[in-house]
């Protein structure tokens, strides 16, 4: 095993700023960044594109066949969703898709589809991943477990102006609400359902900085890395 690639898992409730982190801490230790939710969200997208009753199974597991979820990283040096060889990044991120993927994401034919695709792309360590069952589900055995959480309306006004950012104007009150129903969903639902794992760090990152929430986690990372070192010598 090499050493120095560890598995870091940072899960939490939607809208507290885990994929910036995951993305920057990755950056900085030369790891590979995976945004799980990012494939739920090409899922739903391609339910919806594709009118698949959720409440059936059949074509669920048909649908499921047909899906297939690459990641490329952009001249922008920016981590792009593929889904069937198209980039859907712009897409997964509108609202329609915002607004079914808790429930899409609640059938256990989607995560057992998800989780299996997820632990073949950890297969080679040095990645961080971000989602809401990574620490507890996909890697249970990771070296760094974070749950990342915030305050509601700071989660909502940060959600709010990155949508802003790429100049779509979004009322606050349906951010508060989708993050609402989504937290509901994803904290209650009988698969896998978002739950802090017992040796996950807590990180609240109302009063942080993104700056350094990813000091924090990268402090952390290093601190495992050299105890592991200290421990095979
Ligand atoms: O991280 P995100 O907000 O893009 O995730 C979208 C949805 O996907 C979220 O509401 C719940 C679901 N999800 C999940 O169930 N398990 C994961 N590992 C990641 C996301």
């Amino acid at each position: 095993m090499n050493l120095s690639k560890i598995v870091i898992a940072i899960d939490g409730y939607s809208a507290c700023g885990k994929s910036t982190t995951a993305k920057e801490v990755a950056k900085i230790l030369g790891y590979r960044y995976i945004d799980s939710g990012a494939m739920y969200r090409a899922v739903t997208l391609y339910f919806l594109d594709h009118h698949v009753a959720l409440t059936n199974p059949k074509e669920i597991h048909r649908a499921l066949q047909q899906i297939n979820i690459s990641f490329k990283i952009n001249a922008k040096g920016i981590t792009e969703t593929f889904l069937n060889g198209l980039s859907v990044e712009e897409e997964i991120r509108q609202m329609r898709v915002s607004e079914q993927v808790s429930p899409v994401s609640a059938i256990k034919e989607v995560r057992e589809a998800m989780v299996a695709q997820q632990r073949k792309l950890g297969k080679e360590r040095g990645i961080v991943m971000d989602g809401r069952d990574i620490g507890t589900v996909v890697f249970p055995q990771a070296e760094l477990k974070l749950f990342m959480t915030a305050d509601m309306m700071v989660r909502a006004f940060r959600r709010q102006r990155e949508w802003l950012d790429q100049d779509r104007l979004v009322d606050l009150d349906d951010v508060v609400e989708n993050i609402k129903k989504r937290d509901l969903i994803d904290t209650t639902r009988a698969e896998s359902p978002l739950r802090q794992a017992e040796d996950a760090v807590v990180i609240d990152t109302t009063h942080i900085t993104i700056d350094e929430q990813v000091d924090e986690v990268v402090r952390m990372a290093f601190s495992k890395i050299v105890s592991m070192r200290k421990t095979t010598r």
